[in-house]
């Protein structure tokens, strides 16, 4: 996909299709008039006859317009003037983009109203539109064998008109949210595979194929079963016990700063099936657990993200990956064993696995001496009842940091809300036979879980992102969202810009 910015209101008609915005009432706004103008007013009297509602999202497809250079028009409803906003112009263009997607159309050319300036900066236009156009252009690579539903043939955009002092801006948002699109498409991909495709082998040689696209700034290495033991992982091997899949440890490392400067540490959990081992998860919607790897897809398609933006940041991806299995090996409830810190563990639900093989991978963060770690994973479904689907959770040591990720979701409309992580939580992970539990009760289960990780980042400037609830969909639309990728890669885009040596 091409993205490109234009400031000449000519230009308009540089495409197979020009799409503008029509409000509730007939009601143009600057863009749409100047077009209305320029046809002798043929889309107002087109409105007066009533075919065309302006309900937000509404689309209307005219074919031949005299007097329209490039031929199209693709009108589409934007609510009511007075309450046009950021989310009446997101849902606006992505159901332009679901209607062009269903057409022959290449190339089209947007001037749709734009939400104010407070509501959405010259840089955030443009981002925010690559994004969004990106994200409904996605396909589901399937497996289905009958006729394939052809394609959709978009591939060129073009935003404007953009005031000409803007336009340098809005371009290098385009460009920072079509390198976000191309590796939201990467997690989705990951995501949505079967578990008997998407195994932890299967995520190492994705990662290794990072390493071949962008080799002089990514290192990539695998650690086998053996190399984990010799890492001392004992909670990871915990959970693979029961697997006749073999688990891998992913190290990617990206250099695009100065050596000495420090890294972000970017964590994600990587159980490529859950079934919930010996305490076996109830069968409804089990066939999801294969979601179950979206945080270490999170953190390939970051790295991917940040080699491809050639970001001035040193970044380190942390991928424990592996199946939780039920089998006469697998590890069994009151199971006490060692993690890489050395600190034991009670494991009182095999269930809960993340935080499991996430606390080893934690530990080893800290050879870094990082700027700041930042760990995804689908953790709870109690944090699906908290936050629903709208918000991801964030917890951190570090408010600060959690702040960071908050605004970047806010910006890029991949909202995160944070929970409070007092030491109160911590507390309820006491257990009689070992240094703490896996495990704490119902009451507050995403915080708990926080906790239990909180316990192996302490002296670190650390957050946690629980993304049961965002990553993916059930339902009629199953499938992976792409969720938190716009969000980590403005908060990787801005930390990068931040400290520049
Ligand atoms: N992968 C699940 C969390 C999950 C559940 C995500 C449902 C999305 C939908 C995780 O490994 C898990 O099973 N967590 C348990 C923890 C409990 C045993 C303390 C949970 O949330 O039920
Ligand atoms: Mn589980
Ligand atoms: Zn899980």
């Amino acid at each position: 996909m091409r993205f490109e910015a234009f400031s000449r209101r000519a230009a308009v008609q540089r495409g197979d299709c020009l799409v503008i915005g029509a409000f509730e009432r007939s009601e143009l706004g600057v863009e749409a008039s100047a077009v209305d103008r320029s046809l002798r007013g043929r889309v107002r009297r087109l409105l007066t006859r009533g075919d065309f509602s302006g309900r937000t999202g509404e689309t209307l497809l005219l074919p031949e317009v005299p007097g329209l250079a490039c031929g199209r028009l693709l009108l589409v409803g934007l609510g009511t003037k007075a309450q046009f906003n950021r989310r009446g112009w997101r849902r606006a263009l992505q159901s332009a983009i679901g209607a062009l997607a269903r057409t022959r159309i290449a190339s089209a050319a947007i001037a749709l109203e734009r939400p104010g300036a407070r509501e959405l900066d010259d840089y955030y236009f443009g981002r925010c539109t690559a994004d969004i156009v990106g994200a409904s252009l996605y396909r589901i690579n399937d497996l289905k064998t009958g006729r394939r539903a052809r394609p959709p043939v978009l591939t060129r955009v073009l935003l404007g008109p953009v005031d000409a002092a803007a336009i340098a801006d809005v371009r290098r948002g385009l460009a920072a949210g079509a390198a976000a699109t191309e590796s939201a498409r990467l997690l989705r991909d990951l995501g949505n595979l079967p578990a008997n495709i998407c195994t932890p082998r299967y995520l190492a040689a994705r990662a290794r194929e990072l390493e071949r696209s962008y080799r002089r700034r990514l290192r990539v290495r695998v650690f086998d079963e053996a190399a984990i033991r010799r890492l001392k992982m004992g909670c990871l091997l915990a959970v693979t016990r029961g697997s006749a899949e073999p688990p891998r440890f992913i190290v990617l490392e990206y250099r695009g700063a100065r050596r000495s400067r420090p890294p972000v540490v970017l964590v994600g959990k990587g159980v490529t099936f859950d079934t919930g081992g010996i305490s076996l998860k109830d069968p409804p919607a089990m066939d999801e657990m294969k979601f179950d790897m979206c945080g270490a897809a999170t953190v390939l398609a970051a790295i991917d993200f940040a080699a491809r933006s050639e970001l001035k940041i040193n970044l380190v991806g942390l991928v424990p990956t592996c199946e939780n299995m039920p089998d006469g090996r697998a590890v069994k409830p009151g199971d006490i064993v060692t993690s890489a810190s050395g600190q034991t563990v009670e494991i009182l639900n095999t269930d809960a696995e993340g935080r499991l093989i996430l606390c080893d991978a934690l530990n080893y963060a800290r050879r870094y001496k990082p700027e700041a770690v930042v760990d995804f994973a689908t953790l709870t479904g109690a944090c699906i009842i908290a936050l629903g689907n709208h918000h991801s959770g964030v917890m951190a040591n570090d408010d600060a940091l959690a702040r960071e990720l908050i605004e970047a979701g806010v910006r890029t409309d991949d909202r995160a809300w944070q929970l409070p992580l007092t030491e109160d939580y911590g507390e309820q992970l006491r257990s009689n036979f070992a240094d703490m539990a896996n495990i704490a009760g119902r009451e507050g289960g995403a915080i708990t879980a926080a906790a239990f990780l909180g316990k192996f980042t302490q002296g670190l400037s650390w957050a946690h992102m629980d993304i049961a609830g965002s990553a993916w969909t059930g339902g009629a639309a199953k499938g992976a969202t792409g969720r938190p990728l716009s969000l980590v890669s403005d908060f990787l885009t801005r930390r990068a810009a931040r400290s520049r040596p």
